[in-house]
């Protein structure tokens, strides 16, 4: 499978550094199909710009958040229809950002993923366990545990989702799973979509979680990863462009 690398932006970005760094990115790929799939999951005031300066060209845009509910008085809430308007490819949900400083619940998780694909949009379901977690010997049971809420809500639809696990020691740390620790939660989560899905084959795994342009290539090589979640490399274009290249 063809793996696929998103960027997750974070809170990060203003108009005019988008416009250089998007610029360096496709500068960067000249017109060439970039190695890997590519997507770009930005700030949702910058959706627009994303879709003026991304259609047609090899990235995907997409969003980091979505509502779990479909429309009316949820004041800050945008809506999985809005993505739409602006042509998201991508919504991330259940980042363990989200999880951890605005009490996202599995269920709330799974109820977003679900609107997501109503409204045409991949979700990019996050799971990870944290280092107390995977000192206790958790982690499997975590990630299943976050997995499953969402298969049990989207039941039919579950080869359509993108699952990304994220160990949550790992994010931002500089500490990267190494690539046998990481193939081996992916190894589980594939045997659990196995079990949910009659095509399992359509399901990339990504990893997150201090993913760059050094570490990109031995992480990518192992069987059950197919792409990565890249939160601070993917603000340099050149980085990105290079993990996108080491998908080959
Ligand atoms: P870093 O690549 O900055 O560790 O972030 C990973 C992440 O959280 C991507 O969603």
């Amino acid at each position: 499978m063809k793996k696929l690398i998103v960027g997750n932006w974070k809170m990060n970005g203003s108009l005019a550094a988008n416009q250089t760094l998007v610029q360096a990115m496709l500068d960067g790929l000249a017109g060439q199909a970039p190695a890997s799939h590519m997507a770009l999951c930005v700030p949702s005031p910058y959706l627009a710009q994303m879709q003026l300066r991304l259609t047609g060209s090899a990235i995907a845009w997409g969003a980091q958040d979505v509502s779990a509910q479909e429309q009316g008085a949820f004041t800050g809430e945008v809506s999985a229809a809005m993505l739409r308007d602006f042509a998201c490819r991508y919504a991330i949900v259940g980042h363990s950002e989200r999880r951890q400083y605005h009490g996202e619940t599995d269920s709330v998780v799974a109820s977003k993923a679900q609107r997501a694909l109503a409204a045409g949009i991949t979700p990019i379901v996050c799971v990870g366990e944290t280092l107390a977690e995977r000192e206790a010997g958790q982690t499997e049971v975590v990630v299943k545990r976050q997995l499953a809420a969402v298969i049990h809500a989207v039941a039919h639809c579950t080869s359509e989702i993108v699952v990304a696990y994220e160990p949550v020691w790992a994010i931002g740390t500089g500490q990267t799973a190494t690539p046998e620790q990481a193939q081996a939660v992916h190894a589980v989560l594939r045997g659990q979509i196995a079990a949910a899905t009659q095509h399992p084959e359509r399901v990339h795994i990504l990893y997150g979680g201090s993913m760059n342009a050094a570490n990109a290539a031995s992480l990518l090589a192992q069987p059950d990863i197919d792409g990565g979640l890249i939160g601070g490399a993917s603000l340099k274009a050149a980085d990105f462009l290079q993990i996108a290249a080491a998908g080959a």
